[in-house]
């Protein structure tokens, strides 16, 4: 789908293998690298990239960890479920429908992991290698990757990657950047996070189903089929329906018993709620404006996430598939 093609054309950058020994910062016992500022602590990994912690204060000024993760960075490789907590999931992050592209003419076809589809590149995508850190101040770290053609299949064509996640007073910032060396391909990335804004704290529920969502530039979709790959539609989103959080914020919870939440992100697989892409319909003044395409907040803890993006598309998982284990 041309629409979800993002590349992204950089200058070559030197690829340091390792950071040098005796380096002020180095993982802790847990395996994180530790990043601060002021009234902000992340932590991420070299595997995936990952973020893995995210500690913000409350409304009442109690600190609270509002991103999903494993507590020591050997667990993310092995579950078998690989949810890719907090990872940059690569080359090519989301769905091919029918694990196949064309590029310049050509056709390639793509590993089947998800169906007949391809997610997240296959099973050797970015966010299952370990990175290399080839930068680290107090409050930034870069991971680099190499990834040579075919190394997931179907993807011609040398890629180096970087990230660069940045942390300041009351903001994470992430700078994807790919550059294709040798053959046109398809690259898109994003940051796979998943929220609870009340870490989990909330005595009432574990759920996010009372988290207000808002995407005001929301008003169409990726169209998928009922396994979830897309069709090619790009259609609307009705003011009022389950879909809809641009006409006002919505709980996301809110459009439970309406009929159409079932099956809403794949009624063969019959995921409920979403799992799904909308598209961010703005003018380029919107983009230089910044405004946020997303905005989370919970009324329970009082911390609001905006999102701030240059890109095209949105996808919001309400976590169907987790067992909560
Ligand atoms: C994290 O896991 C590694 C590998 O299993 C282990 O050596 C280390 O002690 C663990 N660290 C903590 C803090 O549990
Ligand atoms: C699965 O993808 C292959 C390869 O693109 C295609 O030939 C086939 O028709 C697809 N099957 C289904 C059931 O969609
Ligand atoms: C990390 O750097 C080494 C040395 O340059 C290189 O061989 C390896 O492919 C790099 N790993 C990744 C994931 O890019
Ligand atoms: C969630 O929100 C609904 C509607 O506002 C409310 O009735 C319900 O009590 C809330 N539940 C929790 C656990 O906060
Ligand atoms: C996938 O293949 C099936 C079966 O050939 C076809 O009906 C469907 O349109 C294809 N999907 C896309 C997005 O091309």
């Amino acid at each position: 789908m041309k629409y979800l093609l993002s590349l992204l054309l950089v200058p070559s950058q030197v690829l340091s293998a390792a950071l040098h020994p005796g380096h002020p910062i180095a993982p802790g016992p847990d395996g994180k690298y530790t990043l601060k500022a002021e009234g902000i602590e992340a932590k991420f990994i070299a595997y995936s990239a990952a973020i893995t912690n995210l500690v913000v204060n409350d409304r009442n000024g109690v600190p609270r960890d509002i991103i999903l993760g494993y507590d020591n960075a050997s667990l993310y490789p092995v579950d078998p479920n690989h949810p890719d907590y907090g990872a940059v999931p690569g080359r090519y992050t989301n769905r091919i429908a029918n694990h196949t592209y064309v590029v310049d003419g050509e056709r390639f076809f793509t590993e089947a992991n998800d169906g007949n589809g391809t997610l997240h590149s296959g099973l050797n995508g970015w966010s299952r290698r370990t990175w290399n850190v080839s930068e680290l101040t107090t409050n930034s770290i870069t991971f680099t990757i190499r990834d040579e053609g075919d190394s997931s299949e179907g993807f011609p064509g040398l890629v180096l990657g970087s990230v660069t996640h940045t942390i300041e007073a009351g903001s994470w910032t992430t700078k994807l950047k790919a550059e294709a060396k040798t053959h046109d391909t398809p690259i898109m990335l994003t940051t796979h996070p998943y929220w609870n804004l009340d870490a989990f704290q909330n005595p009432a529920t574990d759920l996010i189903l009372n988290h207000t969502l808002s995407l005001p530039y929301g008003k169409r979709m990726i169209g998928i089929d009922g396994t979830t790959q897309s069709t090619g539609a790009l259609p609307s989103v009705p003011k009022g329906s389950v879909n809809d959080f641009w006409s006002k914020p919505k709980q996301i919870g809110a459009s439970m018993s309406d009929p159409a939440w079932v099956g809403n992100c794949g009624s063969e697989y019959g995921c409920s709620g979403y799992n799904n892409q909308w598209i961010v319909d703005r003018d380029v003044l919107d983009v230089t404006a910044s405004k946020p395409i997303a905005t989370l907040s919970s009324d329970f803890s009082g911390i609001k996430w905006d999102l701030y993006s240059d890109q095209a598309g949105v996808v919001i998982y309400s976590c169907y598939w987790m067992g909560g284990k």
